[in-house]
C-alpha cells in the first residue's frame, strides 16, 4: 500500500446559508427557493489527484529549502487550453461546468467595454448598483446572498502576507541570468526566513507551465488561492468566459496539488456582483487587499524602486509610531519578476519585526481555505491545529512513512474512517 492517499471528502456540502431580502439587486432573478448554498465544486470529481504531493499541512521539520526534485511532473498539457490566452467556452468540460450553475440567480449586468486597459464607465451608474470594484473600490456585495470581499486582517498588527501571479517562471527567456528569479528562489527565502508561510495566488496558465514549483509551494505549507487562467480584467468577460478561466485553474491546481481553493482573487481587482456571483457559486469568495504596494508598477516602469520602498516605510513607520491601530493589513505583492521577488526579500525581515506576519487565512481566523477538509491550517485562535504524523499525512515528504504507518491495513483504516463519519475515496480522485 505504498503511496495510497485516503481523501475526507467529508462536509462537502452546505457550507454557507444566506437568505435573500434585499431589495438592492432588483435585476437577480431569484431561485424560487429563498436559501441559497454553495456547495463543493462537483465539476471537479472527475479529475486525477497527484500521488507525489502532501496531502495535510506538513509540519515545520518537514519543511526544506532546496532545489525542485529533478523529476518532472508528468502533466498531460494537450488536455488544457493555451496558457495565456481566453479558454474557449464551447469545450466539453467548460460545458459541464455551466450546467452546474444557476443563471437565474447571477446578476444580468453585461460585460464591460474596455479599451487600452481602460474603462468605458461613461454609461455607468454612478450609484454603483453591480458593486464593481473598479468603479468604486466597492467590497460590499449589493447581491444580498455574496459574503463581502475579504481585504484586510481583523486584528490589528497582524500582516496576510500574500504574492500575486505564481508561481513564477520567466516564460522565454533570452539568457541565463533570467532564471535566476524562477521558482523555487523566493520559496527557499521564505523557508529560510523563519518557515514564513504566505496566501499565494496561482495563475492557472503558470501552473501547468510550472507544476514542480506549485507542489513545492504546497509543501512549504503555503495556502493556495486561485487568480484565473490567463489573467484578464474579469468584468469584461461573458458569464461563459469568467467559467472557463475560473474552471481550468481549478483544474490546473487540483491535478497538481490534489486541493480545492475557496477563495480567488480577481486580477486588477476588477470583480462586480455578476463576477463575484459566478466565482461564489464555483465555490470561491472573494480576496482583495487594503494596501497596494505598488510593486507591480515597477515593472511597468511607471515607478522608480524609492517610491515603493516608501510605501512599505510609511506602513512599518504608521505600525511602529502607535498611529496603525484599527485592523491588520492585507497588502498586495507580487512574485512575478526579479524586481517584485526582489522588493518582497528587501521588507519581508522588517515586516517580520514589525508586524505579525501569517497567510491571509490564518488572519481571518479560517481553517479550511480549501474544499478538502483533511487540510487544516492554523488560525489566530488555533495556532497548532490538530495533525497526525503518520496515517493519511505527509506522504510527498517522507515515503517510508506509508510502509511504517498508523494504519497498517487500508481497508481497516477505510472502515474506520466510515465509521467516523467520513465519506472515504479509495481510489485518486
Ligand atoms: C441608478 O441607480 C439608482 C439606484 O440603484 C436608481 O435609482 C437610478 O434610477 C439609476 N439611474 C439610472 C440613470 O439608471
Ligand atoms: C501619527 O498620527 C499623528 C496624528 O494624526 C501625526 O501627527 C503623526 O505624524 C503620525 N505619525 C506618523 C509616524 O505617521
Ligand atoms: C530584472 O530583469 C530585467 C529584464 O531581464 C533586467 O533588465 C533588470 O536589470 C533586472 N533587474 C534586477 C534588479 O535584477
Ligand atoms: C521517515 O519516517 C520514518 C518513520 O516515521 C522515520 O524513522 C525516518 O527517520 C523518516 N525519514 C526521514 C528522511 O525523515
Ligand atoms: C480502528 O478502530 C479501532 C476501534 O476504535 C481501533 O482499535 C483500531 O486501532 C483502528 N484501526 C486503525 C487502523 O486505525
Ligand atoms: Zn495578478
Amino acid at each position: 500500500m505504498i503511496l495510497y492517499r485516503v481523501p475526507f471528502l467529508a462536509t462537502f456540502l452546505v457550507i454557507v446559508k444566506a437568505t435573500a431580502t434585499n431589495t438592492n439587486d432588483a435585476d437577480v432573478t431569484r431561485a424560487s427557493s429563498a436559501e441559497y448554498v454553495q456547495s463543493s465544486p462537483a465539476w471537479l470529481a472527475n479529475v486525477k489527484v497527484p500521488t507525489n504531493v502532501v496531502t495535510q499541512l506538513p509540519f515545520d521539520d518537514e519543511i526544506k529549502a532546496g532545489p525542485l526534485p529533478k523529476e518532472p511532473f508528468k502533466l498531460d498539457l494537450n488536455s488544457y487550453p493555451k496558457p495565456n490566452k481566453q479558454p474557449p467556452v464551447d469545450h466539453p468540460e467548460v460545458q459541464a461546468v455551466l450546467k452546474h450553475l444557476d443563471f437565474s440567480i447571477i446578476p444580468k449586468s453585461k460585460p464591460r467595454i474596455v479599451k487600452d486597459w481602460v474603462f468605458d464607465m461613461k454609461d455607468y451608474n454612478r450609484t454603483d448598483p453591480d458593486c464593481w470594484w473598479s468603479s468604486s473600490l466597492c467590497k460590499k456585495p449589493k447581491v444580498s446572498y455574496l459574503p463581502e470581499d475579504i481585504s484586510i486582517c481583523p486584528n490589528k498588527g497582524t500582516w496576510g502576507l500574500n504574492y500575486d501571479d505564481g508561481p513564477y517562471k520567466m516564460w522565454w527567456p533570452t539568457s541565463e541570468k533570467q532564471k535566476e528569479y524562477d521558482q523555487p528562489r523566493f520559496y527557499n527565502y521564505l523557508v529560510e526566513k523563519g518557515k514564513q508561510k504566505a496566501t499565494l495566488f496561482f495563475v492557472g496558465s503558470n501552473v501547468i507551465n510550472f507544476p514542480e514549483a506549485a507542489q513545492r509551494s504546497l509543501s512549504d505549507g503555503h495556502t493556495i488561492c486561485s487568480h484565473t487562467w490567463s489573467h484578464p480584467q474579469m468584468t469584461t468577460l461573458t458569464n461563459e468566459e469568467v467559467v472557463a478561466q475560473l474552471y481550468w485553474t481549478h483544474k490546473a491546481i487540483k491535478e497538481t496539488m490534489g486541493i480545492t481553493p475557496k477563495c480567488w482573487r480577481p486580477p486588477y481587482g476588477d470583480v462586480d456582483d455578476r463576477v463575484r456571483a459566478i466565482a461564489y457559486q464555483m465555490g470561491m469568495r472573494t480576496i482583495l487587499w487594503d494596501q497596494d504596494s505598488n510593486d507591480w508598477n515597477l515593472i511597468t516602469g511607471r515607478l522608480k524602486t524609492e517610491v515603493v520602498d516608501n510605501f512599505f516605510k510609511g506602513w512599518v513607520d504608521n505600525r511602529v509610531s502607535g498611529n496603525d491601530t484599527d485592523h491588520g493589513h492585507i497588502t498586495l505583492q507580487h512574485e512575478n519578476s526579479n524586481m517584485t521577488i526582489q522588493m518582497s526579500e528587501k521588507w519581508l525581515p522588517i515586516l517580520q519585526k514589525t508586524f505579525k506576519v501569517m497567510p491571509i487565512h490564518q488572519c481571518i481566523n479560517d481553517p479550511h481555505p480549501y474544499w478538502e477538509e483533511s487540510w487544516t491550517y492554523p488560525t489566530l485562535d488555533v495556532p497548532e491545529p490538530p495533525r497526525q504524523r503518520s496515517s493519511a499525512g505527509n506522504l510527498g515528504a517522507n515515503t517510508s512513512m506509508a510502509s511504517s504507518s498508523y494504519y497498517s491495513n487500508l481497508a481497516e483504516a477505510i472502515l474506520n474512517l466510515s465509521l467516523l463519519g467520513f465519506a472515504v475515496a479509495a481510489t485518486l480522485i
